[in-house]
Formats: C-alpha cells, structure tokens, sequence
C-alpha cells in the first residue's frame, strides 16, 4: 500500500482509496498510488473491476495546489497519465464520489467508466479561482456529461453545484447511479461494480459528442460576458476558448490545446496572486504560538455596548449568525435610532430580494436593548463601540469588569486607541482583546484581532472561531497606532498630499491607482470616508510627532468645510443624492495656491511614479510592520489589504505585488523616491527587512 492510497480488495472488486488528508490533494505520491493500483488490480485475475474513492470528508479536492511551482506538479505520473491509465484499464474502473469532488478530483473521476454519486456531494471545476482552467482534460470532458453551457458556466464560475441538480437535468449522465445515502455509496458502489463488471466495450467519456446548435453566436455572447465581468484575470476567457475547441476539435486536439493554455495560465501574475490569496487566507487563521487545538470558549450570547454607526454593524453580524445580542447605550434615543438603523438595512435587503421576510423576523427576535450593564451578565463575548476617548472607554472597560461573568472575553473596537491600557482598566487584562471592525461593518470582510500583551491563548483561539463563524477574514495584528491596516494607509495618504503639492491633481492621482487595479483612489476614499476624520488625527499626531512632514492641501480642504460626500463636497464636488466625483476647480485651485506658498514649480509626475509611490509606501511601512511582529506573516499583511482596503485582487495584496516586482528594485526605487526635496527621505528609509531581502534576492515569504 502506498502511503497515500490503499488499496483492497473486496471478493471480485479492487478498492483504490486516495488518502491524502485534509482533501485527498493529488499530489505526486497519491498520483503514484492510484496508478500503482490500476497495476495491482489489472494483474490480478480475481479482480473484475475497480473502483476509485476517497478517505475521510472527501473524494478529491482536486490537484494539489502546493505543488504548483514546482517540480513535482509535473512529475510522472502526472494527472494526465493517471487518467489515461484509468481509461486504458482493461477492467472497467468506477468512480465513488462523496462530499467533495472537485478540479482534479472532478476530472480523475471524468477519466472514470463509470461513476456513483452520494447525495450532496458538491461537484466543482474551481481552477479559475486559482487564475487557471482544468489542466486535465475537464473543459473537454465535461460538456460532453452535462452539456456544453452547463459545463461552460461551472468552469467559469469555478462554483460547486450539487449533485442532485446535475442528476435533475434530463439527458446527463455524469452519475451513472445515485446512491440512496452517504453511508449507503461504498457498499452500493461495490454492488454497481459487480453488475458492470462483464460490460465491455468499456464506456468513455471522450467517446462521447460534443456540440452546440448554435456554437458560434453561443460563444461569442458567452465571450463577452465573460470580458465584462473579469476584466483584471485573463483564466475566464481562456475557459470560453477551451471548451468551444470541445465543440469544435477533435478530442486529443482539444486535450492538447487545453493543456496549453492550462500551462501558460498558470505562470500569469494574475494566478501566482490567487495562489498566494488562497493560502494567505487559510494562514491568516493560524497563529504561530496558538496551537489549532488550543480550547476554545463557548460563544453563546454576545453584548455590544454603543448603538452607532459600528455597533449597529457589529451586532448585525451576529444575528446574522444566528447569536443573540444585547445593545447598551446610555441614553433610549440613542438605543431607538441604533435599532432603527438596523432594521433600516435589513429591510433594504428584503425590499431587494436579499432577505426572506421570516429570516428578517428571526434575526430582530435575536436583538435585545438595555440602559443597564446588568443585563450583560450572561454574555460570553461583549464588544465596546463607543466614541473613541480613552476616558470613556475607561468607564465602560471598569464597568465591564464588575459585571461581566468570568471568563467573558472583553472586546473593544478602538481604531487608535492602545488596547494594552484598556485592558489595565480592568482586573482581567488576559480576557481583554482588541476587535477592529471595518465599516460597515456588517458587510466589510476584514477583522483585525488585536492582541494585547496579556491577551490569553485562548481568547484569541475563540475570536478567530467566532470571525470565521460571522464569515469575517481574521488577521491577527499586535499592538501599535493603527494596527496593520491603518498605520500602512497613512503612509500611503501621505504620499498623496505630497503627489498633489508636486503638481498633481486628485483625479490624476486616483485615475492612476484606479487604473493599477484599486476599488477607489485615496481622494474618492477620503471624500467617502469623510476628510474630518483624517484631519482630527493629525492635529492629535501635531502634538505627539511635530516633525512628521504632510502635504497641508488636507487640511486647508477641510478648513474650506469640504468633508466629503456627507458635506456634498470634498476632493470632489457632488450633486446633491449623487456618489459620482466630479472634478472640482474650487479644489483645484486651492492646491495650485497652496503650491505658489510652496514656491513649488508643478512638474508633470506619470502614471507609475504615482502607483509605485503609493504602493510602495504600503511595502515599506509593511515590512516595519513585520520586522516589528505586528504581523506575524507577510501574508496576513496582504489579506488586510485585500479584504479590507480594496487593494486589487489579481496583484495578490501589496507584499505580494513587491515580492512580484523584485525586492531589489523596490528598494531601488525607494532610493530614489529619498533624493525627492518634496517628499519626506525618511519615510523611505528601506527596513532593514526589505534590505536584507533584497540583498539576498529573496522575496516575502
Ligand atoms: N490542494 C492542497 N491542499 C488543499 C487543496 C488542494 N487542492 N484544497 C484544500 N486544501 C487544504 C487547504 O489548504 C487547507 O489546509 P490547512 O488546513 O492546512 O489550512 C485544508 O485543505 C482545508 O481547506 P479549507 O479550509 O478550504 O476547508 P473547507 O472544508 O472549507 O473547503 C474545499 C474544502 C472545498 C476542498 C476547499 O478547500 C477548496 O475549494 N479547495 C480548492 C479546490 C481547488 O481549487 N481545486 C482545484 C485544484 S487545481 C486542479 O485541480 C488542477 C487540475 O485541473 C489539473
Ligand atoms: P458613533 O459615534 O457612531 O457611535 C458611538 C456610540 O456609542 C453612540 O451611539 C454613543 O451614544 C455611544 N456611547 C458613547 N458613550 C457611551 C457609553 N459610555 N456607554 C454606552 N454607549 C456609549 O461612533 P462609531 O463610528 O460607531 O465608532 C465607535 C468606535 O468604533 C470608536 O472606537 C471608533 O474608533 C471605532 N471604529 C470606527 C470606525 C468607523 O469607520 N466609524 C471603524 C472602526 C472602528
């Protein structure tokens, strides 16, 4: 038995099980078993057919992806000499596909004479989540099972479709035969087997036709929806092409020219980044000294003290979770218009179809209101939303700690404010833990858990339990101003006003970084977010870091009263009810102005000094950040960045996309960023990390 497939046999019938936990992954050792099995059962004269499955809580999760990048990925036997070993089996070989079966899995099982399904297994072709397409003959075999736009419209989507609604779909045969249940699939696998087992010729998949009636308007509409939709990765389209050649080529033709693209997608930027996100993202929830089966507390009932703009969000995500909350404020009103407000965005979402009225109703039954920290003695998790003043939060934490039950895990959502203090307000410093929300926060993914010194092992294993249960990507962040995302970001608005004084405009800046992939350029953002709130921190910062250099158009912007959307004018001008940024003269002006008091000559900066200053003002501040272990991983970095900042997907976050660029020339270009009069030398100081990296032609790791 090879490490990673058994094999057995049952009277008649050999029994091929990949077993290669956490997902049967089929990578090269399980590729070698299975083949190795193929071999085994052929040559045994007791063995009629053969059937393929997987152990534990799946069938196959496909290729597995950390090979990718590697040598082993294509190491023989790879994906397609498995396949072509089970279609050129002398013995008819049967597919027992359970949970999950997806890319590889999917396509290994398509490869199959034969497959049996359980009920509710999910069937994917998810490689164009990871920037590629199915390398191993999916886009051709599939549409020839389920039909060409059933199979065009899984591979594009990358979505898993359950089994039961492609068995619905009159005329298709991916499942040979459904068994009755889960429990029931090995044994009824066995029986379907047997029955089989003298059938010959053996049934193939690639045998079998594959047309549209109307191919080319078919896919010329397909193509153009595609192009709408995923403009930033080029996989979508190369998916259209490879399954038109389907239709189209004959059948090794099409293999060969999937493989091709398959080859070429996968040494894109574009799918390195997805890659990286997708192992970013499971990372983030790991953290080095907490061991996966560290204890977790139970969760139960949750208080939320402050009903505005955040607390609001935050206890939604917990009715929407199905956790019951209690709101504290200090005065009714204040509880009226929080509730208010949350009902408001509820039944926006009905009114669009969003949300079931039942739902709705259960999720408000959830809520409960309070004056009096009493009612907060249950509670297992509290988290403080209330203005950011260290004295108030000093009441609340003390008050917290004479009501709170033991053991109950105290959260603030402070932006600024040192989470170690506010655990000293109260007598229980190691259930104290910082939860920083983005806003909205019922809808923003990103949470950064804020570890104080003392915070316990344990309540940090049980908020990354609880943000994975409210579907919020968690990444760990250590104690400092502005924690990882926004200590990054305000060397990046810095950058900005500096950009502006040197000549710029805020459209030209926007339109730059916008077009390097960014939701929303940091003017637009500013005139979103509200410019005041900028503007209250540095006159905090004018007394805690005088020499901290900063464009003065922000300031002088919002002296003018322009504080954005919310004032109907910003960076931007607005009309009244409308979001879109209309170039202002007013604004344009007062820079232009503010550049004479400068005496300051405005040259014409391009397009990617603009997004290499930005950018790499993000890379250099991150790279303090690790080397401080604000962060534990550069990954974690990235995922703040692209959950929580809008910064585009296909660069894989902003560590990722240096790394990408070459350490070397980031530092370069930091360099010479330094020898600008107008921008502050200091900050482009390289880490010593990046250096070091770079020096030694590494990259993030
Ligand atoms: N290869 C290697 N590891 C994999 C993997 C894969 N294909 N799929 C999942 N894993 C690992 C994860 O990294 C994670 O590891 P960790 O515990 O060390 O962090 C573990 O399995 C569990 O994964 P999830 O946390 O995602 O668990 P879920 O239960 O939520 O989801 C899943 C399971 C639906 C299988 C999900 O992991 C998934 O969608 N995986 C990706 C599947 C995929 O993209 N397959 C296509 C691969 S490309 C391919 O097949 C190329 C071929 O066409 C040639
Ligand atoms: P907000 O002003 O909208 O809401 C604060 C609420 O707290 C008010 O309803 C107020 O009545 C209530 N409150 C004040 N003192 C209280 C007390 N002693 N007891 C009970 N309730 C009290 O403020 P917002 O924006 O919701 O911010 C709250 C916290 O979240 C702050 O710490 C802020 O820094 C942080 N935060 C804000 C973000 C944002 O984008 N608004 C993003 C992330 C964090």
């Amino acid at each position: 038995n090879s490490m990673t497939a058994e094999y057995k046999v049952h009277g008649s019938i050999a029994v091929i099980t990949m077993s290669n936990p956490p997902v049967n992954g089929l990578g090269l050792a399980t590729r070698q078993g299975i083949v190795d099995g193929l071999q085994r059962a052929n040559a045994d004269a007791a063995v009629k057919a053969i059937v393929i499955t997987g152990a534990g809580g799946a069938f196959s999760g496909g290729a597995d992806i950390k090979e990718f990048g590697t040598d082993k990925s294509m190491q023989e036997p790879n994906l397609h000499s498995v396949i072509n070993a089970v279609e050129n089996s002398g013995k008819p070989v049967v597919a027992a596909i359970h949970t999950v079966c997806m890319g590889g899995g999917l396509e290994l099982a398509l490869g199959c004479h034969y497959r049996v399904g359980a009920p509710g297994c999910q069937v994917a072709l998810p490689e164009v989540k990871l920037g590629i397409l199915p390398g191993a003959g999916g886009t051709q075999r599939l549409p020839r099972v389920v039909g060409v736009e059933a199979a065009l419209n899984m591979i594009v989507s990358g979505e898993p479709v359950k089994s039961e609604m492609i068995g619905a779909v009159p005329g298709q045969k991916l499942f040979d035969k459904m068994a009755a249940s889960p429990e029931a699939l090995a044994e009824e696998a066995l029986a379907f087997a047997a029955s089989i087992a003298d059938v010959r010729p053996l049934p193939l998949v690639r045998n079998l036709p594959c047309k549209h009636p109307e191919g080319d308007a078919y896919f010329q509409f397909a193509r153009n929806m595609v192009k709408g939709m995923a403009k930033n990765f080029p996989a979508p389209a190369k998916c259209v092409d490879a399954v038109e050649a389907a239709t189209k080529r004959k059948f090794a033709d099409g293999l060969a020219y999937e493989r091709e693209l398959f080859i070429n997608l996968m040494w894109t930027p574009e799918s390195r980044a997805l890659r990286h996100l997708f192992f970013a993202e499971r990372a983030a929830s790991k953290i080095p000294d907490v061991p996966s089966d560290t204890p977790k507390r139970d969760i139960q009932k949750v208080g939320v003290i402050g009903a505005g703009t955040m607390g609001g969000g935050i206890s939604m995500n917990f009715l929407n979770a199905g956790i019951p909350v209690t709101i504290l404020e200090t005065k009714q009103e204040a509880l009226d218009r929080g509730v208010a407000t949350i009902k408001k965005n509820y039944e926006a979402q009905v009114k669009k179809g969003k949300l079931k009225e039942d739902k709705y109703a259960q999720r408000m039954a959830l809520l409960s209101t309070t004056l009096s920290y009493d009612d907060l003695k249950d509670c297992d998790l509290i988290i403080e939303a209330v203005f950011e003043e260290m004295g108030v939060k000093e009441a609340v934490f003390k008050q917290l700690d004479a009501v709170a039950k033991p053991g109950a895990i105290l959260a603030s959502n402070t932006s600024t404010l040192d989470v170690d203090k506010i655990a000293a307000f109260t007598k229980r410093p190691q259930d104290v833990v910082g939860m920083h929300f983005f806003s909205p926060a019922n809808v923003m993914k990103l949470l950064e858990v804020v570890r104080g010194k003392e915070t316990a092992k344990d309540v940090l294993a049980t908020v990354m339990a609880v943000a994975k249960k409210i579907k919020k990507t968690a990444v760990v962040s250590g104690v400092c101003d502005g924690f990882i995302g926004n200590r990054m970001i305000e060397r990046y608005s810095q950058q900005a006003g500096f950009l502006l004084d040197e000549g710029c405009t805020p459209q030209q800046v926007d339109k730059a970084i916008e077009k390097f992939g960014f939701a929303m350029g940091p003017f637009r953002m500013g005139d979103l977010a509200g410019n005041d709130i900028g503007w209250a921190i540095r006159k905090r910062r004018a007394v805690e870091q005088p020499d901290m250099k900063y464009s003065k158009t922000a300031d002088l912007l919002c002296e003018m009263g322009r504080f954005g959307q919310k004032t109907g004018a910003g960076w931007y001008d607005y009309q009244a009810g409308k979001r879109d940024a209309i170039p202002s003269d007013v604004v344009n002006k007062m820079i232009e102005e503010h550049r004479k008091t400068l005496s300051v000559a405005p040259r014409k900066v391009s397009d990617e000094e603009i997004v290499q200053r930005l950018v790499f003002a993000l890379v250099n501040e991150g790279a303090k950040i690790l080397e401080e272990g604000i962060a534990s991983k550069s990954g974690d970095i990235d995922m703040v960045y692209l959950t929580g900042y809008g910064f585009p997907i296909h660069r894989g976050g902003p560590m990722h996309y240096a790394s990408e660029v070459g350490l070397f020339n980031v530092v370069l270009a930091m360099n010479r960023f330094a020898q600008n009069p107008m921008d502050d030398a200091s900050a482009w100081a390289p880490a010593p990390l990046l250096v070091k990296l770079a020096a030694e032609g590494k990259a993030f790791q």
